[in-house]
């Protein structure tokens, strides 16, 4: 599964592909609308980081023709560029064209397994499966992921699930039960991964045990 940082944040994109952890960088016109900076530059930036990596940036249009306008702007910002279309029907209708261009779409607001249907029909290269928005509505997000993930097997649609609006560490985990293709997650829930306190009680327990013995590595 591919890990994406979901964020427009330069300093935690630097970070996170410092760690290796990251195959990718998925934005929205929130995160972008934080930075307060042009998109253009924050977007080329980040593919000059994450590189390799797909990087996905979102038109603002809700007509076809105005989607299709920018999202052809926006892929010849940078080969790694992923267009995010929304889940509507003009949305759709701006995949279909634009997948036939050869420019990938990431179809965003995805919710529902018919939803996820039509996205796979209309070419998308990844469908963002929002998990969060769902359980925020004290419903299960995690079903369509995996009712996604077996629709997309059996099949055969070439399209690649990405997990999105994760909230927690267990979203991650969950989203690797449920086989999806990629995930991608907020920078706080990136380092709650690597955490655990026996990891923690370790290490000290094994520098104490080395303080005590002398022994040393070097000399
Ligand atoms: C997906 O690509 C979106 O940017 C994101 O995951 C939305 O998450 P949120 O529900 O926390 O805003």
């Amino acid at each position: 599964m591919k890990l994406f940082l979901d964020t427009a944040n330069i300093e935690e994109i630097r970070t996170a592909w410092s760690w290796g952890a990251i195959e990718g960088v998925t934005t929205n016109p929130s995160l972008v609308a934080k930075e307060g900076r042009p998109f253009k530059e924050i977007v080329r930036e980040i593919c000059e980081i994450v590189n390799p990596g797909d990087i996905s940036a979102e038109v603002v249009s809700l007509d076809a023709e105005g989607m299709i306008r920018e999202a052809r702007e926006v892929a010849s910002w940078h080969p790694n560029i992923v267009v995010k279309i929304p889940m509507t029907k003009e949305g759709m209708k701006a995949v279909r064209a634009l997948s036939q261009e050869g420019i990938r779409c990431n179809v965003t607001l995805v919710f529902t397994l018919a939803q996820a249907f039509l996205a796979a029909k209309a070419g998308a290269y990844y469908i963002s499966n929002f998990v969060g928005r769902v359980d925020d509505i004290s419903s299960e997000g995690m079903d369509a992921v995996r009712d996604t993930v077996n629709m997309i097997k059996e099949y055969g649609f070439k399209s690649q699930v990405l997990v999105a609006s994760v909230r927690h560490p267990m979203h991650v985990i969950e989203a690797l039960r449920a086989g999806a293709h990629a995930c991608t997650v907020p920078f706080k829930v990136l380092e709650q991964l690597y955490q655990h306190p026996l990891t923690d009680i370790g290490i000290q327990r094994f520098l104490a045990d080395w303080e005590k013995s002398g022994a040393k590595i070097f000399g």
